[in-house]
């Protein structure tokens, strides 16, 4: 069972410290948000849980961590300056701004129908870079991470020596200036995108796209999205961006309905053949504009025959917010408990969970009790399994419940008998079962469970 409704899911987060609204003492920043103690470890977990198993449990795809700010001339020939719009529509009655495929033909503030013909608005965020404001000084902020994945093409085939079939995966900030970002953390101006360039050879990109479709939502399944939950949109032809044969989206089903969570897409050979010099010497297929300016050939060589590819390329491309969004979606739930109380809990896979064991004295002013908790915590934490938590309030009823509702997985109680039979009781999270063990016992079955 999922949250009901979204509200539900911004009020926990704001109440327990995952989410807050950006800027808000003063009155907040529309399409930003702040991710607070817990929401900044399970954004990193989930971070790091699509980079193990994208660089580290594979043997064809190599790390990148590039610039955010790009130089104009990457998103001019990437096709961006001139594409990356969405379509603009004004209120004449009451001025406000709509994004015309979203609104009909009202006016959803003031119900006009008094409306501008909508006009293309760039979505990218531009600004100077030194200390003069002129033409020769504009650069964006990226609007994808991928951009820099394909200009660092080059360096990346020559330090590594990669031959065909690979990739290259980058974690990182992306921005656009969306006209209306709305539905919490699913649409807003700054985000992460976790994304993969795959390079294949030209004939094999069907056959990789269909692999990577099933790995990805195989992956979202085991962040704890729900098979059920993803349908596989194949993207209409006249919808498809600048650069895409095929794109299939993997869609979720938020609580404000079904949207987009990922993106899979058939780039061709479009970017690597738009950023390459010398492309009348390449056999590009996608339809470019002339280079003048670039000074690296985007193509591999094959080493049998010494021929020039320039790869197609396969992008699984997931944002990080969304996927933030669906996992806590899936994992809130309002059980009913025997004596007729209700309990919220996060039942996050153990691995994104914020915090991996709470350890709780039974009383927060023996100082025996505290003692042996923080060096339990300590010892735990040592084990770099993620952040151990020493929870002295002296409550442990108001302890268990604060960390059912931010996932925690296990709680740790320190109590007389620890003192004197050197044993814990591990209370677990789901089925709220507590069981004792000796102490000695505790770091092996904490390394077991975080396996
Ligand atoms: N490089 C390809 C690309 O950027 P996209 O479909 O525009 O493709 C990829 O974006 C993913 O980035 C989306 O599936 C979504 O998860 C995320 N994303 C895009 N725009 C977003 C926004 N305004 N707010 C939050 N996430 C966004």
């Amino acid at each position: 069972m999922s949250a009901k409704s979204m509200d539900e899911l911004v009020s926990l987060c704001k109440r327990r410290g995952f989410i807050f609204q950006s800027s808000e003492i003063y009155g907040g920043l529309q399409g930003m948000y702040d991710f607070g103690p817990l929401g900044v470890e399970l954004k990193n977990n989930l971070k790091s849980a699509w980079w193990k198993s994208m660089v580290y449990e594979r043997d064809d795809v190599e790390g990148l961590d590039a610039s955010i700010l790009t130089n104009q001339l990457v998103l001019n020939y990437s096709g961006h300056e001139d594409t990356f719009t969405d379509p603009l529509v004004d209120c004449k009655s009451c001025k406000s701004r709509w994004r015309a495929d979203q609104i009909g033909d009202t006016c959803p503030n003031c119900g006009s129908k008094d409306l501008t013909d909508p006009r293309p608005f760039n979505l990218m965020f531009k600004t100077n870079v030194g200390p003069l404001e002129d033409e020769g000084s504009i650069a964006y902020l990226r609007p994808e991470t991928a951009q820099q994945i394909f200009t660092n093409f080059k360096n990346i085939v020559d330090s590594t020596s990669r031959a065909l079939p690979f990739g290259i995966a980058q974690i990182g900030k992306a921005f656009r200036n969306e006209i209306t970002p709305r539905n919490f953390i699913f649409r807003v101006r700054e985000f992460e995108q976790m994304e993969l360039e795959f390079f294949v050879e030209p004939g094999e990109d069907n056959l990789w796209h269909d692999k990577w479709i099933e790995e990805r939502s195989k992956w979202w399944e085991s962040q704890g999205v729900s098979k059920k939950k993803i349908r596989f949109l194949e993207v209409p032809k006249d919808e498809l961006s600048h650069y895409s044969k095929r794109t299939v989206d993997l869609m979720y089903e938020f609580p404000h309905g079904e949207e987009e969570l990922e993106g899979i897409a058939n780039r061709t050979d479009f970017d690597l053949g738009s950023h390459s010099k010398n492309q009348d010497q390449l056999n590009i297929q996608s339809k470019i504009r002339k280079n003048s300016d670039s000074n690296s050939r985007l193509a591999i060589q094959n080493k049998d025959t010494n021929e020039w590819i320039v790869p197609f390329v396969i992008e699984p491309s997931a944002g990080v917010e969304r996927g933030v969004l669906a996992i806590l979606n899936e994992a809130y739930k309002v059980e009913k408990l025997e004596d007729g109380k209700e309990r919220i809990v996060l039942a996050l896979k153990p691995h994104l969970s914020p915090i991996k064991a709470a350890v709780i004295p039974l009383k927060k002013n023996n100082d025996d009790l505290v003692s042996l908790a923080k060096n339990i915590k300590d010892e735990l934490q040592s084990l770099g399994k993620g952040r151990v938590l020493l929870e002295n309030t002296g409550n442990i009823g108001k302890s268990y419940r604060k960390h059912d509702e931010v996932g925690t997985p296990m709680c740790i109680t320190i109590d007389f008998d620890s003192l004197e039979n050197n044993t814990v009781t591990i209370r677990d999270r789901d089925s709220m079962d507590q069981k004792t063990i000796q102490i000695q016992e505790l770091t092996s079955y904490f390394s077991n469970f975080f396996k």
